[in-house]
């Protein structure tokens, strides 16, 4: 699957000789632990495969139509490239040409980083190099162990794509965005967003297609109706979607498998890619294996992101895309300019994290039923607000998302009633594209409240939903009496 194109055999030499330098990790297993079953565990695709074969895939100039003049535009850093050549050279050639730090003026002598399960230790050689600059797009070593990774968990069909290591999740929104969004393009996002796309579409002022989700997330027949009849109009097409299909942030819903594959045709149909957010991946309840995006892309139309920030650390930063390669090669150029690349120090905690994958597997698994007890004890505390507040339970990811009854905007609910009673809450507002649209939704997230919090929150929570719904109706008695 991840194949190798363009850029030539010049950067795959480069890059397989830096590999030959890679830091070997000194791993030592050293508790015991309950073996998760690795192959249903990190099972990502469908035992009945990818379908979609009416489509053509794309290739090569074919990505051109999708990218961004920004993103057109750039070029190769030169001095990037010698970069990565050093790693090699470096021992046979005298080099007045590296920009490269001596690692003899690092004052680190030891590093040492215990899990329950194993132990990474870092000192000479391998310490240096994991201190010092690596190629843009990603620690080699990292590299080749995320592509099998993919390779095993998601099973894509066989294109040419390949893996850049980006420094969070949001990081890598953010290069999507800039490789495929022109100032005043049509986006197709949910209704209600993760606020970190919005926050990177906003100073592009794109029009933004919001699809409506019910308790299954996104309505792939309104998406169908609502391109249909832009197409019939001959308005401006979207080029990229963004959705979060596992756990969505803010609605919590999950994409059902039949979704994903309607979707995924009428990505083809209306030549748009997608960009699949996967932070809560790890975090889905129903213990049922969800194909990826990823794993129906037949036709090289999906970029996926990968964050281990919910599960792991979120300070580490630890994520990466997998894409088409003619999109990452540009994706990498954007790396090269904006910061060289992500710190390496994360990039090998990340390797030795992926690499053990039992011990990967034992923790996310523990972390998953964390989470799974929490989400169950907010639902037990909330059900008696369903008629105040209805609410789907979320089968994956942290959050409930409520829809407050006889409230047509949350906002004061929240920044006054809420925090003078001592609870924050976010409004829906926070999900919307307009953030100063009125909205009735709340979005509750149980990650970090105690167990022992959740009733007295629930509880403060129905008094100020009965309170917002008795100041709603003074006030549209106010207005009628006044008109
Ligand atoms: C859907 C979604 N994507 C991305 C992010 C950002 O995650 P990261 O820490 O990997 O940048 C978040 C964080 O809340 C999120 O909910």
């Amino acid at each position: 699957m991840f194949v190798t194109t363009k850029f030539g055999k010049l950067n795959e030499f480069k890059k397989g000789l830096f590999e030959a330098r890679a830091v070997a990790l000194v791993l030592k297993k050293q508790f015991s632990q309950k073996d998760v079953n690795l192959d249903e565990f990190f099972k990502f695709y469908s035992d009945s495969g990818y379908h979609e074969d009416r489509y053509k895939p794309l290739s090569g100039r074919d990505y051109d139509r999708f990218l961004s003049t920004r993103a057109a535009r750039r070029q190769p850093s030169l001095t990037r490239e010698i970069t990565s050549m050093a790693y090699k050279v470096g021992k046979q050639m005298i080099s007045l040409a590296e920009g490269m730090p001596n690692e003899k003026v690092f004052p680190f002598t030891r590093l040492e980083m215990h899990t329950p399960y194993d132990r990474l230790v870092l000192d000479g050689k391998e310490l240096a190099g994991a201190l010092q600059y690596v190629p843009s797009q990603g620690f080699p070593a990292l590299l080749s162990e995320l592509r099998k990774f993919q390779s095993e968990a998601h099973r894509p069909p066989p294109l040419p794509r390949d893996i850049l290591v980006t420094n969070g999740g949001q990081h890598g929104i953010y290069q999507c965005v800039e490789l495929l969004v022109e100032p005043g393009d049509a986006v197709l996002t949910t209704e209600f967003a993760y606020t970190g796309i919005h926050s990177v579409l906003r100073p592009l002022q794109p029009e933004i297609i919001g699809i409506p989700e019910d308790e299954d997330g996104m309505l792939p027949e309104t998406l169908d109706a609502v391109l249909g009849e832009r197409q019939r109009r001959g308005m401006k097409m979207p080029k990229m979607m963004y959705t979060i299909p596992t756990g969505s942030n803010p609605t919590g819903t999950v994409l059902p498998e039949d979704r994903r594959r309607q979707i995924y045709e009428l990505a083809c149909k209306y030549d748009f890619l997608i960009v699949e957010d996967d932070p809560y991946m790890f975090l889905n309840y129903t213990d049922r294996p969800i194909p990826s995006f990823l794993s129906l892309d037949t036709c090289g139309r999906v970029l996926r992101l990968d964050s281990v920030s919910k599960v792991v650390s979120a300070g580490l930063r630890g994520a990466w895309i997998t894409a088409p390669k003619p999109l990452l090669e540009r994706l990498e150029l954007h790396t090269q300019a904006e910061l060289l690349h992500p710190c390496t120090i994360a990039q090998v905690i990340l390797l030795q994290l992926v690499q053990c994958r039992q011990s990967f597997a034992t923790h996310l698994s523990g972390a998953r039923e964390f989470y799974r007890r929490r989400r169950d004890a907010l639902h037990a505390a909330l059900t008696p607000l369903q008629q105040l507040a209805p609410f789907y339970m979320p089968h994956a990811g942290l959050f409930f998302w409520l829809q407050i009854s006889g409230v047509d905007d949350v906002h004061r609910m929240v920044f006054q009633t809420a925090l003078q009673r001592g609870l924050m809450l976010v409004p829906g507002q926070a999900f919307q594209f307009d953030i100063h649209a009125p909205c009735p939704y709340l979005r509750l997230t149980f990650s970090k409240i105690r167990l022992e919090d959740m009733d007295i929150a629930v509880k403060t929570l129905g008094e100020i939903i009965r309170y917002e719904q008795q100041e709603t109706l003074q006030k549209q008695k106010r207005i009628a009496t006044e008109g």
